[in-house]
């Protein structure tokens, strides 16, 4: 270990930190530090495969006689197989393999049989050949109906019956008397409700495999955001060895939080392809997709928030009720980003019959923040007290701060009209709301870089890339290290023979293999420097690699000339995600991050079009901003899209799902993408080695919360509900 000044925060805000750098590792990248690419806009490596086509996803693997599988879903919400009848299907030219997946059914949607077939035609055939008798079992699909004393138990559970199960309540143990007491102390209290609808993930590849088996080792092409559990989940299923499944994900369309694991469909495509002796491809269809592979949990949020006259914030207290289908998962993020005296938080999950819920960009946040920040607004509409200035008053995070002033300064905050002025039908509105989320970097990580004779560097990870961009992170780290440009460096991931690399959440990639790629490179770059010393005859000590040359000798030396003077093909160094790595002081607890947003509404037709949405996010070390700025510009567009479009619809008489295609199931469209200016601010907060943190999720936590304000400011009337439809900015405009 050496101790290490560090200079941490950012400029205006600075603070001197002691970082214990453990032997053999970089000096960590602060303040000080002279970065020559990381920090500047580089596209991503395979940002041109991506565009043109080259790039191969699951989606497009082929094999010669590869076979197509699919399943028969459950059409009721709650039933039971009481015969099935597959003869028509098996007879069917073409139909190769065909089994039961299940016939105690809670939920439309879920797998009742799997069928493989030559082609997707002769699949269709066969799924439809399929006779199925079903009793028809009584079921719930509506949140407040699931609650309500006499409803159907919608899925067994053990220690207790009824469809509400108790989630996290409070943190402290004393939260209702101590909420109690803020509240009683407090010159201005609010009540209110707020509703959050379900939102599925609506990845644009579906969720699937191609799955190949040569003698007992599998392949698999998984669309997955975590190749390394997904090769473990799928091993366990088939009870293989890990070794004996290699799982391949190059390029994946989308997870969001939906794609952890091999999931049972995959299980089954991967028996399908055993029992053909063929490569199978199983992807589900868009209807499946949206039914049985992932959803954001609703919401109904009781909150009662109080305050004192001059602003202080005192109680906030929040009951939440919400589905997650079968899955007791509907939690919501509590108002921790505000100092307020006492916080209650009292969570239940409703269970219904739906497909389960899963971790959704940001879990329990957006739904959470909707609430928090339409409640901070409602409170300083109360006080009378502008909402930006109520926040700065209360938000103890020096980066927010901040960010205040650069989001308000972008969005020309002091033209805010008081609510609902303005002639004519068109309203405008600006809205703010905050975002917070843990800094997520963490140790277990490996990754090799290895330097070639003939001057190439390659660099391995086995982790997949969700979509944020992690073969160019990964090139940007290794090149920083050995003074190259990213381009000259190779790049492999998704492969889950190479080291191992975390699954993507929690937006932990870039935070936990950064520093072990920086790492890896530090290492191999001190074999190449002590192996051309040695042959120069020169200290080791006095060599550099910077500017694409060996620098430190009489005359600089082009990279590929110094890597000449290997003994060896090549050398190569495996960093390690040592826990010593990510074992620095903090700037700052959190990442912080803040959204403002404009919007103009049609008091005529209801129609709410946001106009702008400026994005100031904090992610540590910003390495990439061109690649920063496309996280925060896909974080706010599907954040859109949650405000004002997404929506399941569950039919409450038959369970059915009215709108399960991209037609019906709303989702935000070229037209209705507002200008974004995303602003990444870069903070030096030590966290590891090159001090990066968790980007991918924050600004998907502010936009609806933003925009639910702005639309209130607009209007002069709240929308309370998610998605902020026409029918309900009418409603609200009616009861002004
Ligand atoms: Mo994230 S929802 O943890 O992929």
């Amino acid at each position: 270990m050496s101790n290490e000044q560090l200079r941490l925060g950012f400029e205006g805000f600075e603070l001197k930190a002691e970082a214990n750098v453990p032997d053999g590792a970089p000096r960590p990248w602060d303040l000080d530090s002279k970065l020559r690419v990381v920090g500047t806009d580089v596209p991503r490596l395979d940002g041109e495969d991506k565009v043109t086509g080259r790039a191969r996803y699951s989606y497009d693997q082929r094999f010669p006689g590869m076979v197509y599988a699919g399943i028969l879903g459950s059409p009721h919400a709650r039933a039971r197989v009481k015969a099935l009848d597959t003869k028509a299907a098996e007879q069917l030219a073409g139909v190769l393999h065909l089994e039961p997946l299940g016939d105690e059914l809670y939920y439309a949607g879920q797998p009742v049989v799997g069928v493989a077939a030559v082609s997707e035609e002769v699949l269709d055939d066969a799924l439809a050949a399929i006779r199925v008798d079903y009793e028809v079992l009584p079921h719930v699909v509506d949140t407040d109906a699931a609650m309500a004393p006499n409803a159907p138990q919608a899925v067994p559970r053990r220690g207790g019956d009824g469809n509400v199960v108790q989630g996290r309540r409070d943190t402290s143990g004393d939260g209702d008397a101590k909420v109690a007491a803020a509240h009683a102390a407090a010159d201005v209290i609010v009540e209110r409700e707020y509703r959050t609808q379900v939102q599925t993930h609506s990845c644009l590849e579906t969720h699937g495999t191609v799955c190949r088996w040569e003698g007992d080792q599998l392949t698999c092409y998984a669309s997955t955001q975590a190749t390394f559990a997904f090769q473990n989940t799928l091993a366990q299923a088939l009870k293989l060895r890990p070794q004996n499944v290699t799982v391949i994900t190059e390029h994946m369309g989308g997870g969001f939080g939906s794609k952890f694991g091999a999931d049972a469909w995959d299980v089954f495509c991967a028996r399908a392809a055993k029992a053909t002796g063929r490569p199978c491809r199983l992807m589900l269809t868009r209807k499946a997709e949206h039914l049985i592979a992932g959803n954001r949990p609703d919401s109904i949020q009781r909150c009662t928030f109080s305050a004192s006259k001059d602003g202080k914030l005192l109680g906030a207290e929040v009951h939440s009720w919400g589905t997650g289908g079968v899955a007791p998962s509907a939690s919501i993020a509590n108002p921790a980003v505000y100092a307020f005296e006492a916080q209650l938080s009292d969570q239940h999950h409703v269970l219904t019959n739906a497909g389960a819920a899963r971790a959704f960009r940001a879990p329990a946040h957006p739904q959470g923040f909707f609430a928090l920040e339409g409640m901070i607004d409602e409170v300083a509409k109360e006080l009378g007290m502008d909402p930006l200035e109520l926040r700065r008053k209360n938000d103890p995070h020096p980066v927010r701060q901040r960010q205040y002033e650069i989001g308000a300064e972008a969005i020309g905050w002091g033209r805010r009209k008081a609510d609902g002025a303005g002639e004519g039908p068109l309203k405008r509105g600006l809205g703010v709301a905050a975002a917070r989320w843990k800094h997520n970097g963490r140790p277990g990580c490996s990754v090799r870089c290895r330097i070639g004779k003939d001057g190439s560097v390659f660099v391995a990870s086995g982790a997949q890339d969700i979509g944020t961009g992690t073969r160019t992170l990964l090139a940007l780290m290794v090149a920083e290290e050995l003074g190259l440009e990213p381009s000259a460096v190779e790049v492999r991931i998704g492969h889950t023979t190479d080291p191992y690399g975390h699954g993507s959440g929690g937006s932990v990639t870039a935070p936990s293999i950064g520093p072990v790629a920086r790492q890896a490179a530090y290492e191999v770059k001190g074999q190449l420097l002590r192996a051309v010393a040695e042959r120069l005859g020169v200290e080791a000590g006095a060599l550099a690699l910077e500017g694409g040359q060996l620098t430190g000798t009489d005359t600089p030396l082009p990279f590929a000339k110094a890597c000449a003077l290997l003994p060896v093909d090549a050398i190569e160094a495996t960093g390690v995600g040592t826990r010593e790595l990510f074992s620095m002081p903090r700037f700052a607890p959190e990442v912080a991050g803040v959204q403002f947003a404009e919007v103009e509404v049609d008091v005529e037709t209801g129609l709410v079009r946001v106009v702008k949405v400026v994005a100031v996010q904090d992610c540590g070390l910003v390495a990439d901003p061109l690649l920063a700025r496309s996280q925060i510009n896909g974080a706010v567009i599907q954040g859109v899209s949650y405000a004002l479009f997404e929506q399941r619809h569950l039919d409450p008489k038959t369970g059915a799902m009215l709108n399960p295609n991209l037609l019906d199931y709303k989702i935000v469209g070229a037209l209705d993408v507002p200008e974004i200016v995303a602003i990444p601010f870069s903070v030096a907060n030590g966290i590891s080695t090159t001090g990066m943190s968790s980007l991918g999720e924050p600004p998907a936590v502010p936009t609806a919360g933003a925009i639910g304000n702005a639309v209130a400011n607009a209007i002069g009337a709240r929308v309370r509900s998610l998605p902020i439809t026409p029918d309900k900015v009418l409603a609200a405009l009616g009861e002004v």
